[in-house]
């Protein structure tokens, strides 16, 4: 198969990108480097032996995307590209709107003119919104986000199930991802935020390195079993591999599905954190802080419908998500 990865050189795309290469299939990317770098191209390659065939291009752009599409035979998408940083979200609302939005409408156009009927999206567990009790399971009310990041994610799922709706041939997998950490085991592709990092694991990782002095935890005082937040942290390789099941779902189904995917199992700050030391040997000194707005007390996922409809489950522990976070910041700051 030959798969179109936009945002194909992030966090997720790239991970992605050498699951997909390691099974044998082709990945073109195109990424507009906004929150990534080029040489990532590089490391995958290291790592797979493959090079995939890049575009920098910003999938906003119809030209570039009618481009890309007429120079390769895509027989599916993966669409990745999007901003996604809650605060700034809030601070640039209208950047967020046009941007993920946009990019979501220009490739279903080009793809419509193209036949090509198969697209992934990379949503988020955001969409679950305040108001639903955990755990959250697909069926549930997802139609309201607490930020424009997250709205964006509701919008476009409300977008592609209009767009199946009015095109019966068409197949679009949701996956609602919970919180993704960890990297490749070799260490050479891994979260590399730009600036100070907003979510935990890249914070701690920072932290333990020396970049970063303390971390903050927001929070103990939660209805929670040692009052911190719990989460459904998910080794990013695990996630990387619930794409492909995704395309072999899309290659034999038609219509919208939304999936979860997470491991279904809450964990707290303080245990990541207290996991983290443990299995690393470092130290990551930390104070207790006051709560962040808008922070929920509990997410995470009823996973079942994964396993049923895409045969696929989170096979990684929270060790090797704190290992593998690890050897990314030393292979990274040497
Ligand atoms: C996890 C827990 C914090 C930083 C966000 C987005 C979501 C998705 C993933 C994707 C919380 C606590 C954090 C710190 C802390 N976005 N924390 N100190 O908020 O579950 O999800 O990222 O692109 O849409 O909302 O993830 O990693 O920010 O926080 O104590 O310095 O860690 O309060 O309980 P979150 P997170």
């Amino acid at each position: 198969m030959n798969v179109l990865l936009t945002g194909g050189l992030g966090y997720i795309g790239s991970h992605t990108c050498v699951e997909l290469l390691n099974a044998g299939h082709q990945a073109v990317i195109a990424d507009n480097l906004s929150n990534s770098r080029v040489t990532v191209l590089d490391s995958i390659e290291k790592i797979t032996g493959k090079r995939p065939k890049f575009y920098e291009i910003d999938v906003c752009d119809r030209d570039a995307v009618e481009r890309v599409f007429s120079e390769n035979e895509i027989d599916a998408v993966i669409h990745f590209a999007g901003l996604k940083a809650v605060g700034e979200s809030c601070r640039i609302p209208l950047r967020y709107y046009r941007n993920n939005l946009d990019t979501t409408l220009t490739l279903l156009e080009t793809m419509g003119k193209h036949g090509c009927t198969r697209l992934v999206f990379s949503s988020s567990a955001t969409v679950y919104g305040p108001n639903n009790p955990v755990p959250y399971f697909e069926e549930m009310p997802a139609n309201l986000a607490t930020n424009p990041y997250g709205w964006t994610k509701a919008m476009i799922e409300q977008i592609l199930r209009d767009h199946c709706a009015a095109n019966p041939g068409f197949t679009a997998v949701l996956l609602r991802y919970f919180n993704p950490v960890g990297s490749h085991e070799s260490g050479l592709i891994g979260d590399d935020p730009n600036g100070i990092p907003n979510n935990l694991m890249p914070y701690i990782a920072r932290v333990a390195g020396g970049q970063l002095q303390l971390l903050t935890v927001f929070g103990d005082d939660y209805d929670t079993p040692d009052g911190t937040c719990l989460r459904d942290y998910l080794h990013v390789v695990d996630l990387a591999k619930g794409h492909l099941c995704a395309l072999d779902y899309a290659a034999e189904h038609v219509g919208a599905e939304a999936i979860n995917l997470g491991t279904g199992k809450p964990v707290s700050v303080l245990e990541l954190l207290h996991a983290f030391i443990r299995v690393n040997g470092v130290d990551v000194p930390y104070v207790i802080g006051g709560r962040r707005d808008g922070d929920l007390p509990a997410s995470y996922a009823n996973a079942e419908k994964a396993e049923r409809l895409l045969h696929w489950k989170a096979e990684k522990s929270v060790e090797d998500m704190c290992r593998d976070s690890w050897s990314f910041i030393l292979n990274h700051t040497n």
